[in-house]
Parts: structure tokens; C-alpha cells; sequence
């Protein structure tokens, strides 16, 4: 049988350091050189195939897209709760935007009381630009924070996919040895999609609630 399970992925950092791109990128295969700043929170996602032992297992990875303006992070916090794994994501080309991690970092662990032992990711994007965050600095910070570190762009579909189909297959093999995995299914055909474009859907708000 053919199942669906769904983690939540939450991206935080500064705003413009590329976050909705990584996540179009990533669902819609497209790259935008004047994107928008996110108003608020978006949430789309794409569904991914994990095989285990010759069944075929696939998974839904629920991407959720915060703004890093200061006026809407107290939207975007009550969805730190629920995440099953969050990316801390800065600019390669702007040394400030790592150094404001760890205020994410902080503000994460203050409303994620699983905060410790959830998948972390410290993201750095537009890598096809120069390079101002000198590589020791990252590899201090990474380190200490126990975060694995990837090196993106999203310009480029560089590392973008490899991203997110290594953070799938984590949360999938983390959740097997939790021994929790069959409280979390569900059939394929119980999913209610709302709207679908090449293979990635946007939720409705009311459908966010439930992201809560
Ligand atoms: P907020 O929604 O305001 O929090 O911003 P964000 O973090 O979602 O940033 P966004 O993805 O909107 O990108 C900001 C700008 O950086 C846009 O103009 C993008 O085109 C540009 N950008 C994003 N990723 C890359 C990249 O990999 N390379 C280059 N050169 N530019 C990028």
C-alpha cells in the first residue's frame, strides 16, 4: 500500500537572504530575480518518494515560508511549534545576515519545546554571487550549534534539491526508529489538495490552521 506522510519544514532568517526562493526553486523549479517579500507566511509543498524495503513510501514535505520582516515574525512564531525541522538560512553575500542567526536560533528554541532534537540546517544562499562570509566563520558557527551546513543557490539549482530530498529522507528514518510511524499515516487518497501547479500545491488558510 501506497502511503503519504507529512513532516513540516519551517525556513527563518533575515528578510531577503532568500528563503522563498530556495522553496520555489525547490517546488516550482523556477527562479525569480525580483521576488516580492513574503507578506506574512506561505505555505506550499511537494511530495516526495522514499523506498523502504521495496515499498515504496511516499512522503509530503509541508514547507513553511516565513517572512523575516520584524512586523510579521510574531505571525510566523506560532508556527515554530509544530515543526519537524527548520532551516536557519543567511546570505553569502552579507556577512550581517549570519551573524542574526542566532537571534532566529534563540526565538526558535523559545516556542519549539522540541527544539533541541529536531532536524536543524543552517542554509547559506546565493553562492553563485560573491562570497563575503568567510568559510571558518561558518564552520565555527555550524559546529557550535550543532547544524549541518549546506551551501545554496537558488539562481543556480545548486544544492536545492539535494536539500530537501536529504532532509525527507531524515525525518522519514528518524520518525521508523521513534517506532510512532504508524500514528502518522494516512492513505493517499485522504489528502485534500487545493490547488496544484508542476507538482507543488499551495494550502488554503484554513488548511494552515491545522499547521498550528
Ligand atoms: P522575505 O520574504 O522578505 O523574508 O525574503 P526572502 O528571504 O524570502 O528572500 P527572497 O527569496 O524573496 O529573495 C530576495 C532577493 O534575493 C530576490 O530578489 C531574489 O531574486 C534574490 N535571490 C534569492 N536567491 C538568490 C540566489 O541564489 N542568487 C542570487 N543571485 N539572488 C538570489
Amino acid at each position: 500500500m501506497q502511503y503519504i506522510q507529512e513532516f513540516k519544514i519551517i525556513t527563518l532568517g533575515d528578510s531577503g537572504v532568500g528563503k522563498t526562493s530556495i522553496i520555489k526553486r525547490y517546488c516550482d523549479k523556477k527562479f525569480n530575480d525580483n521576488n516580492q517579500s513574503t507578506i506574512g507566511i506561505n505555505f506550499p509543498y511537494k511530495e516526495m518518494n522514499v523506498d523502504k524495503k521495496n515499498k515504496k513510501i511516499k512522503i509530503k514535505l509541508k514547507l513553511i515560508d516565513t517572512c523575516g520582516q520584524e512586523k510579521y515574525k510574531s505571525l510566523s512564531k506560532a508556527y515554530y511549534r509544530n515543526a519537524d525541522a527548520v532551516l536557519f538560512i543567511f546570505s553569502m553575500n552579507e556577512t550581517d545576515t549570519l551573524d542574526t542567526i542566532n537571534g532566529w536560533m534563540e526565538s526558535f528554541k523559545d516556542n519549539n519545546n522540541k527544539a533541541e532534537e529536531i532536524l536543524k540546517y543552517l542554509v547559506g544562499t546565493k553562492n553563485d554571487l560573491e562570497i563575503k562570509v568567510n568559510q571558518s566563520l561558518i564552520d565555527e558557527f555550524s559546529q557550535k550549534n550543532n547544524l549541518k551546513f549546506i551551501s545554496t543557490s537558488a539562481k543556480k539549482n545548486n544544492n536545492i534539491d539535494e536539500l530537501f530530498e536529504e532532509i525527507g529522507k531524515k525525518l522519514y528514518s528518524k520518525l521508523g526508529e521513534k517506532g510512532d510511524f504508524n500514528q502518522k499515516n494516512f492513505k493517499i487518497n485522504e489528502i485534500k489538495e487545493t490547488k496544484k501547479r508542476n507538482g507543488c500545491c499551495n494550502i488554503n488558510m484554513a488548511e494552515a490552521k491545522a499547521f498550528k
